[in-house]
Protein backbone atom coordinates (compact mmCIF):
# COMPACT_ATOMS: atom_id res chain seq x y z
CA UNK A 1 0.00 0.00 0.00
CA UNK A 2 1.60 3.18 -0.85
CA UNK A 3 2.32 6.06 1.95
CA UNK A 4 0.25 9.27 1.51
CA UNK A 5 2.84 11.40 3.76
CA UNK A 6 6.02 9.89 2.84
CA UNK A 7 5.23 10.90 -1.18
CA UNK A 8 3.25 14.14 -0.69
CA UNK A 9 6.33 15.11 1.29
CA UNK A 10 8.38 14.25 -1.64
CA UNK A 11 5.70 15.58 -3.83
CA UNK A 12 5.89 18.89 -2.21
CA UNK A 13 9.29 19.20 -2.50
CA UNK A 14 9.17 18.75 -6.05
CA UNK A 15 6.57 21.38 -6.72
CA UNK A 16 7.46 24.36 -4.61
CA UNK A 17 11.01 23.55 -4.50
CA UNK A 18 11.59 23.37 -0.82
CA UNK A 19 10.45 21.04 2.06
CA UNK A 20 7.09 21.66 3.50
CA UNK A 21 6.92 23.00 7.50
CA UNK A 22 4.28 20.83 8.26
CA UNK A 23 2.45 17.82 7.86
CA UNK A 24 -0.82 16.05 9.08
CA UNK A 25 -2.50 12.88 8.62
CA UNK A 26 -6.47 11.37 9.32
CA UNK A 27 -7.84 7.82 8.59
CA UNK A 28 -10.91 7.26 6.46
CA UNK A 29 -13.65 5.29 8.55
CA UNK A 30 -15.87 2.27 8.07
CA UNK A 31 -19.50 2.40 9.82
CA UNK A 32 -20.20 -0.91 11.63
CA UNK A 33 -23.52 0.03 12.85
CA UNK A 34 -26.04 2.98 13.16
CA UNK A 35 -26.60 4.18 9.26
CA UNK A 36 -27.76 7.65 9.05
CA UNK A 37 -28.17 7.89 13.16
CA UNK A 38 -26.26 10.42 13.79
CA UNK A 39 -28.07 13.43 12.22
CA UNK A 40 -30.74 12.27 14.38
CA UNK A 41 -28.81 12.53 17.69
CA UNK A 42 -28.65 8.47 18.15
CA UNK A 43 -25.69 6.22 18.33
CA UNK A 44 -22.62 5.11 15.63
CA UNK A 45 -20.21 2.00 16.19
CA UNK A 46 -17.22 2.84 13.29
CA UNK A 47 -13.66 2.11 13.30
CA UNK A 48 -11.00 4.06 11.76
CA UNK A 49 -9.32 2.65 8.90
CA UNK A 50 -5.37 1.89 8.30
CA UNK A 51 -5.94 4.28 5.83
CA UNK A 52 -5.44 8.17 5.31
CA UNK A 53 -4.74 11.23 3.70
CA UNK A 54 -1.71 13.49 4.62
CA UNK A 55 -1.54 17.13 3.68
CA UNK A 56 1.77 18.71 4.06
CA UNK A 57 2.30 22.68 3.60
CA UNK A 58 3.75 26.27 4.49
CA UNK A 59 2.29 29.46 5.03
CA UNK A 60 2.64 31.62 2.24
CA UNK A 61 2.86 35.81 2.36
CA UNK A 62 1.41 36.58 -0.69
CA UNK A 63 -2.51 36.23 0.48
CA UNK A 64 -2.35 32.94 -1.50
CA UNK A 65 -3.90 29.62 -1.28
CA UNK A 66 -2.25 27.12 -3.55
CA UNK A 67 -3.46 23.35 -3.17
CA UNK A 68 -2.24 20.61 -4.90
CA UNK A 69 -3.98 17.06 -5.25
CA UNK A 70 -1.52 15.25 -6.66
CA UNK A 71 -3.86 11.55 -7.18
CA UNK A 72 -6.31 13.51 -9.36
CA UNK A 73 -3.12 15.41 -10.57
CA UNK A 74 -5.27 19.02 -10.27
CA UNK A 75 -3.83 22.41 -8.48
CA UNK A 76 -5.79 25.43 -7.75
CA UNK A 77 -5.11 28.92 -6.54
CA UNK A 78 -7.05 30.74 -4.68
CA UNK A 79 -7.31 34.49 -2.80
CA UNK A 80 -7.24 33.49 1.30
CA UNK A 81 -9.09 36.68 1.60
CA UNK A 82 -12.00 36.00 -0.49
CA UNK A 83 -12.38 32.84 -2.08
CA UNK A 84 -15.71 30.43 -2.93
CA UNK A 85 -16.48 27.26 -3.31
CA UNK A 86 -15.14 26.27 -6.55
CA UNK A 87 -17.31 23.49 -8.86
CA UNK A 88 -14.22 23.04 -11.22
CA UNK A 89 -11.81 21.89 -7.96
CA UNK A 90 -14.68 20.62 -5.93
CA UNK A 91 -12.33 18.57 -3.67
CA UNK A 92 -10.94 21.89 -2.72
CA UNK A 93 -14.07 23.23 -0.53
CA UNK A 94 -13.02 20.10 2.15
CA UNK A 95 -10.14 22.52 2.53
CA UNK A 96 -11.61 26.38 2.24
CA UNK A 97 -14.73 25.00 4.27
CA UNK A 98 -12.05 24.61 6.81
CA UNK A 99 -10.44 27.61 6.69
CA UNK A 100 -13.83 29.08 6.63
CA UNK A 101 -14.90 27.67 10.06
CA UNK A 102 -11.83 28.41 11.63
CA UNK A 103 -12.12 32.08 10.70
CA UNK A 104 -15.39 31.63 12.24
CA UNK A 105 -14.12 30.88 15.10
CA UNK A 106 -12.23 33.78 15.51
CA UNK A 107 -8.80 32.48 13.82
CA UNK A 108 -6.78 33.99 11.63
CA UNK A 109 -5.58 31.94 8.87
CA UNK A 110 -3.48 33.75 5.99
CA UNK A 111 -2.04 31.99 2.58
CA UNK A 112 -0.89 28.68 2.56
CA UNK A 113 -0.17 26.15 -0.10
CA UNK A 114 -0.11 22.32 0.57
CA UNK A 115 0.10 19.06 -0.99
CA UNK A 116 -2.74 16.54 -0.57
CA UNK A 117 -2.45 12.71 -0.93
CA UNK A 118 -4.78 9.74 0.07
CA UNK A 119 -4.66 6.17 -0.07
CA UNK A 120 -8.60 6.25 1.18
CA UNK A 121 -10.97 5.08 -2.20
CA UNK A 122 -12.80 8.09 -3.04
CA UNK A 123 -16.79 7.84 -3.60
CA UNK A 124 -16.39 4.29 -1.44
CA UNK A 125 -18.68 5.77 1.56
CA UNK A 126 -15.38 4.97 3.44
CA UNK A 127 -15.09 9.15 4.18
CA UNK A 128 -12.32 10.30 2.27
CA UNK A 129 -13.95 13.58 2.47
CA UNK A 130 -13.84 13.50 6.33
CA UNK A 131 -10.22 12.68 6.67
CA UNK A 132 -9.33 15.95 4.05
CA UNK A 133 -11.34 18.41 6.22
CA UNK A 134 -9.85 16.65 9.48
CA UNK A 135 -6.30 16.57 8.20
CA UNK A 136 -6.59 20.29 7.28
CA UNK A 137 -7.53 21.38 10.33
CA UNK A 138 -4.48 19.86 11.97
CA UNK A 139 -2.25 21.18 9.40
CA UNK A 140 -4.06 24.60 10.02
CA UNK A 141 -3.27 24.20 13.58
CA UNK A 142 0.68 24.71 13.13
CA UNK A 143 0.50 26.89 10.53
CA UNK A 144 -1.93 29.58 11.87
CA UNK A 145 -1.90 28.09 15.73
CA UNK A 146 -5.20 27.63 17.44
CA UNK A 147 -6.17 25.73 20.36
CA UNK A 148 -9.07 23.68 20.59
CA UNK A 149 -10.99 20.21 22.01
CA UNK A 150 -10.90 17.06 19.99
CA UNK A 151 -14.81 16.64 20.08
CA UNK A 152 -14.79 20.70 18.81
CA UNK A 153 -12.02 20.16 15.95
CA UNK A 154 -14.13 17.22 14.95
CA UNK A 155 -17.12 19.07 14.31
CA UNK A 156 -16.02 22.22 13.31
CA UNK A 157 -15.10 19.66 10.52
CA UNK A 158 -18.54 18.66 10.57
CA UNK A 159 -19.97 22.18 9.93
CA UNK A 160 -17.58 22.43 7.00
CA UNK A 161 -18.85 20.19 5.12
CA UNK A 162 -22.84 21.16 5.81
CA UNK A 163 -21.72 24.93 5.58
CA UNK A 164 -19.36 24.86 2.91
CA UNK A 165 -19.93 21.68 0.34
CA UNK A 166 -23.94 21.92 1.25
CA UNK A 167 -24.21 18.33 2.29
CA UNK A 168 -25.72 18.10 6.01
CA UNK A 169 -24.02 15.12 6.98
CA UNK A 170 -23.73 14.14 10.97
CA UNK A 171 -20.67 14.12 12.83
CA UNK A 172 -19.90 10.40 12.08
CA UNK A 173 -17.41 10.43 9.58
CA UNK A 174 -15.38 13.42 11.56
CA UNK A 175 -15.81 11.75 14.65
CA UNK A 176 -14.38 8.41 13.69
CA UNK A 177 -11.58 10.17 11.75
CA UNK A 178 -10.51 12.10 15.05
CA UNK A 179 -11.35 9.97 17.48
CA UNK A 180 -10.23 6.19 16.26
CA UNK A 181 -8.23 3.93 18.12
CA UNK A 182 -5.98 1.04 16.52
CA UNK A 183 -7.29 -2.19 17.12
CA UNK A 184 -10.56 -1.09 18.48
CA UNK A 185 -13.92 -0.02 17.22
CA UNK A 186 -15.32 3.69 18.30
CA UNK A 187 -18.85 4.61 19.89
CA UNK A 188 -20.83 7.89 19.76
CA UNK A 189 -23.84 8.97 21.07
CA UNK A 190 -24.13 11.90 19.03
CA UNK A 191 -27.20 13.43 21.09
CA UNK A 192 -25.08 13.52 24.47
CA UNK A 193 -21.50 13.41 22.48
CA UNK A 194 -20.46 10.38 25.13
CA UNK A 195 -17.82 8.55 23.42
CA UNK A 196 -15.31 5.48 24.30
CA UNK A 197 -13.94 2.52 22.25
CA UNK A 198 -14.87 -1.19 22.12
CA UNK A 199 -11.78 -3.77 21.41
CA UNK A 200 -12.96 -6.26 19.00
CA UNK A 201 -10.99 -8.37 21.06
CA UNK A 202 -10.29 -11.70 18.96
CA UNK A 203 -7.26 -12.04 16.45
CA UNK A 204 -9.33 -14.39 14.15
CA UNK A 205 -11.85 -11.98 12.69
CA UNK A 206 -11.54 -9.50 10.17
CA UNK A 207 -13.41 -6.73 8.74
CA UNK A 208 -13.51 -7.00 5.18
CA UNK A 209 -14.49 -4.08 3.40
CA UNK A 210 -15.57 -4.34 -0.65
CA UNK A 211 -15.93 -1.66 -2.72
CA UNK A 212 -18.66 -1.70 -5.05
CA UNK A 213 -17.43 0.25 -7.66
CA UNK A 214 -20.49 1.97 -8.04
CA UNK A 215 -19.32 5.04 -6.89
CA UNK A 216 -21.80 7.04 -4.32
CA UNK A 217 -21.80 11.02 -3.76
CA UNK A 218 -23.82 12.02 -1.09
CA UNK A 219 -24.16 15.65 -3.06
CA UNK A 220 -26.33 14.21 -5.05
CA UNK A 221 -29.66 14.91 -2.73
CA UNK A 222 -30.42 11.47 -1.85
CA UNK A 223 -28.75 12.34 1.54
CA UNK A 224 -30.39 15.61 2.63
CA UNK A 225 -33.48 14.16 1.46
CA UNK A 226 -33.58 11.39 4.03
CA UNK A 227 -32.69 13.82 6.50
CA UNK A 228 -35.74 16.09 5.60
CA UNK A 229 -37.84 12.78 5.95
CA UNK A 230 -36.59 12.36 9.51
CA UNK A 231 -36.47 15.51 10.39
CA UNK A 232 -40.45 15.47 9.42
CA UNK A 233 -40.64 12.46 11.33
CA UNK A 234 -39.61 14.23 14.51
CA UNK A 235 -41.63 16.64 14.12
CA UNK A 236 -44.47 15.39 13.95
CA UNK A 237 -43.83 14.46 17.57
CA UNK A 238 -42.74 17.85 18.00
CA UNK A 239 -38.92 16.87 18.49
CA UNK A 240 -35.86 18.16 16.56
CA UNK A 241 -34.20 14.82 16.75
CA UNK A 242 -35.59 11.49 16.20
CA UNK A 243 -33.90 9.94 19.29
CA UNK A 244 -36.29 12.03 21.41
CA UNK A 245 -39.15 10.55 20.37
CA UNK A 246 -40.51 8.45 22.72
CA UNK A 247 -40.60 4.71 21.49
CA UNK A 248 -43.78 4.00 23.11
CA UNK A 249 -45.59 7.10 21.08
CA UNK A 250 -44.33 6.65 18.08
CA UNK A 251 -45.80 2.55 18.14
CA UNK A 252 -48.94 3.99 18.63
CA UNK A 253 -48.90 7.23 16.23
CA UNK A 254 -46.37 5.73 13.74
CA UNK A 255 -50.07 5.57 11.12
CA UNK A 256 -50.57 9.08 11.39
CA UNK A 257 -47.14 9.79 9.40
CA UNK A 258 -46.16 9.60 5.25
CA UNK A 259 -45.08 6.57 4.86
CA UNK A 260 -41.65 7.40 3.47
CA UNK A 261 -41.23 9.07 7.35
CA UNK A 262 -42.63 6.33 9.04
CA UNK A 263 -40.07 4.00 7.26
CA UNK A 264 -36.88 6.12 7.89
CA UNK A 265 -37.58 6.78 11.30
CA UNK A 266 -38.14 2.83 12.12
CA UNK A 267 -34.66 2.68 10.67
CA UNK A 268 -33.10 5.10 12.78
CA UNK A 269 -34.92 3.37 16.01
CA UNK A 270 -33.74 -0.08 14.99
CA UNK A 271 -30.17 1.08 14.33
CA UNK A 272 -30.17 2.52 17.51
CA UNK A 273 -30.99 -0.33 19.16
CA UNK A 274 -28.73 -2.42 16.74
CA UNK A 275 -25.33 -0.35 17.65
CA UNK A 276 -26.33 -1.07 21.61
CA UNK A 277 -26.70 -4.96 21.03
CA UNK A 278 -23.48 -4.89 18.90
CA UNK A 279 -21.70 -3.32 21.48
CA UNK A 280 -22.42 -5.76 24.04
CA UNK A 281 -22.04 -8.60 21.76
CA UNK A 282 -18.66 -6.95 20.83
CA UNK A 283 -17.61 -7.04 24.80
CA UNK A 284 -18.60 -10.68 25.25
CA UNK A 285 -16.82 -11.81 22.17
CA UNK A 286 -20.01 -12.70 20.72
CA UNK A 287 -18.93 -12.21 16.93
CA UNK A 288 -22.62 -13.91 15.74
CA UNK A 289 -24.57 -11.40 17.19
CA UNK A 290 -21.87 -8.53 15.85
CA UNK A 291 -22.69 -10.01 12.57
CA UNK A 292 -26.21 -10.47 13.06
CA UNK A 293 -26.59 -6.83 13.80
CA UNK A 294 -24.79 -5.83 10.72
CA UNK A 295 -27.29 -7.75 8.69
CA UNK A 296 -30.63 -6.89 10.19
CA UNK A 297 -29.03 -3.62 9.48
CA UNK A 298 -28.75 -4.00 6.21
CA UNK A 299 -31.93 -5.80 5.64
CA UNK A 300 -33.44 -2.26 7.39
CA UNK A 301 -31.13 -0.24 4.70
CA UNK A 302 -32.82 -2.21 2.07
CA UNK A 303 -36.24 -2.21 3.17
CA UNK A 304 -36.65 0.90 5.27
CA UNK A 305 -34.48 3.86 4.32
CA UNK A 306 -33.99 2.69 0.67
CA UNK A 307 -30.24 4.08 0.72
CA UNK A 308 -28.90 0.38 -0.66
CA UNK A 309 -28.44 -0.61 -4.22
CA UNK A 310 -29.24 -3.77 -6.46
CA UNK A 311 -24.93 -3.95 -6.58
CA UNK A 312 -24.68 -3.74 -2.70
CA UNK A 313 -27.63 -6.30 -1.98
CA UNK A 314 -25.70 -8.66 -4.22
CA UNK A 315 -22.51 -7.94 -2.18
CA UNK A 316 -24.51 -8.31 0.77
CA UNK A 317 -26.26 -11.58 0.10
CA UNK A 318 -23.72 -13.17 -1.40
CA UNK A 319 -21.21 -12.46 1.66
CA UNK A 320 -23.67 -13.70 3.84
CA UNK A 321 -23.63 -17.07 2.31
CA UNK A 322 -20.03 -18.44 2.43
CA UNK A 323 -18.26 -20.00 5.03
CA UNK A 324 -16.62 -17.71 8.00
CA UNK A 325 -19.09 -14.81 7.14
CA UNK A 326 -20.34 -13.97 10.11
CA UNK A 327 -22.55 -10.57 8.81
CA UNK A 328 -22.42 -7.93 6.03
CA UNK A 329 -23.90 -4.44 5.52
CA UNK A 330 -23.37 -1.35 3.58
CA UNK A 331 -21.32 1.06 5.25
CA UNK A 332 -21.75 4.99 5.08
CA UNK A 333 -24.22 7.09 3.04
CA UNK A 334 -25.47 4.20 0.82
CA UNK A 335 -26.68 4.76 -2.86
CA UNK A 336 -23.48 3.20 -4.39
CA UNK A 337 -19.83 2.50 -2.31
CA UNK A 338 -18.91 -0.49 -0.28
CA UNK A 339 -20.20 -3.38 1.79
CA UNK A 340 -18.61 -4.13 5.37
CA UNK A 341 -18.26 -7.69 6.27
CA UNK A 342 -17.47 -9.67 9.01
CA UNK A 343 -15.40 -12.48 8.35
CA UNK A 344 -13.31 -15.35 10.05
CA UNK A 345 -9.97 -14.49 9.39
CA UNK A 346 -9.01 -17.94 8.35
CA UNK A 347 -11.78 -18.00 6.10
CA UNK A 348 -10.97 -14.51 4.12
CA UNK A 349 -8.79 -15.72 1.94
CA UNK A 350 -11.72 -17.54 0.03
CA UNK A 351 -14.05 -15.18 0.76
CA UNK A 352 -12.66 -12.11 -1.27
CA UNK A 353 -12.29 -14.56 -3.99
CA UNK A 354 -15.83 -16.12 -4.17
CA UNK A 355 -17.38 -12.98 -3.44
CA UNK A 356 -14.89 -11.34 -6.29
CA UNK A 357 -16.20 -13.62 -9.04
CA UNK A 358 -19.13 -14.17 -8.37
CA UNK A 359 -19.62 -9.83 -8.87
CA UNK A 360 -18.07 -10.20 -11.44
CA UNK A 361 -19.95 -12.43 -12.99
CA UNK A 362 -23.16 -10.42 -11.79
CA UNK A 363 -22.21 -7.47 -12.52
CA UNK A 364 -19.52 -7.25 -15.17
CA UNK A 365 -17.32 -4.74 -12.41
CA UNK A 366 -14.29 -5.63 -10.56
CA UNK A 367 -15.10 -4.79 -6.81
CA UNK A 368 -11.80 -3.40 -4.74
CA UNK A 369 -11.83 -6.29 -1.75
CA UNK A 370 -9.38 -5.05 1.21
CA UNK A 371 -9.22 -6.78 4.58
CA UNK A 372 -9.25 -3.41 7.31
CA UNK A 373 -6.84 -3.50 9.55
CA UNK A 374 -8.03 -0.45 12.06
CA UNK A 375 -5.61 2.54 12.85
CA UNK A 376 -5.67 5.56 15.10
CA UNK A 377 -7.19 8.73 14.40
CA UNK A 378 -5.88 11.68 12.98
CA UNK A 379 -2.30 13.23 14.04
CA UNK A 380 -0.29 15.59 13.14
CA UNK A 381 3.13 14.38 12.02
CA UNK A 382 6.36 14.97 11.58
CA UNK A 383 8.52 16.51 8.62
C1 LIG B 1 -22.40 9.60 5.59
C2 LIG B 1 -22.46 10.85 6.44
C3 LIG B 1 -22.48 10.50 7.91
C4 LIG B 1 -23.59 9.48 8.23
C5 LIG B 1 -23.53 8.31 7.24
C6 LIG B 1 -24.71 7.38 7.36
O1 LIG B 1 -21.20 8.93 5.81
O2 LIG B 1 -21.37 11.69 6.13
O3 LIG B 1 -22.65 11.67 8.69
O4 LIG B 1 -24.84 10.09 8.24
O5 LIG B 1 -23.49 8.77 5.89
O6 LIG B 1 -24.73 6.79 8.60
Amino acid sequence: MSDPLKSSLIDYQKRFGAPASAAAEAPGRVEILGNHTDYNGGLVLAAALDRVTAIVGSRRDDGKIVLVATDLKDEATFDAASFQADKVHSWASYVLGVVDQLRKLGVTIGGFQAVIESNVPVGAGLSSSAALEVSTALLLKQLYPYEIEKMELAKLCQRAENQFVGVSSGLLDQFSSTFGAKNSLVFLDCRSFDHGTVSLGQADVSLVICNSMASHSLTSGHYNERRAECEEAGAHFGKKLLRDVDPTEFERRKGELSENARKRAEHVFGENQRVRDGIGAAKASDLSGLGAAMSGSHESSRTLFENSTLELDFLVATAQSLPGCYGARLTGGGWGGATVNLVRTDAVDEFRTELSVRYKQHTGKTPDIFVCAIGDGAHIASV
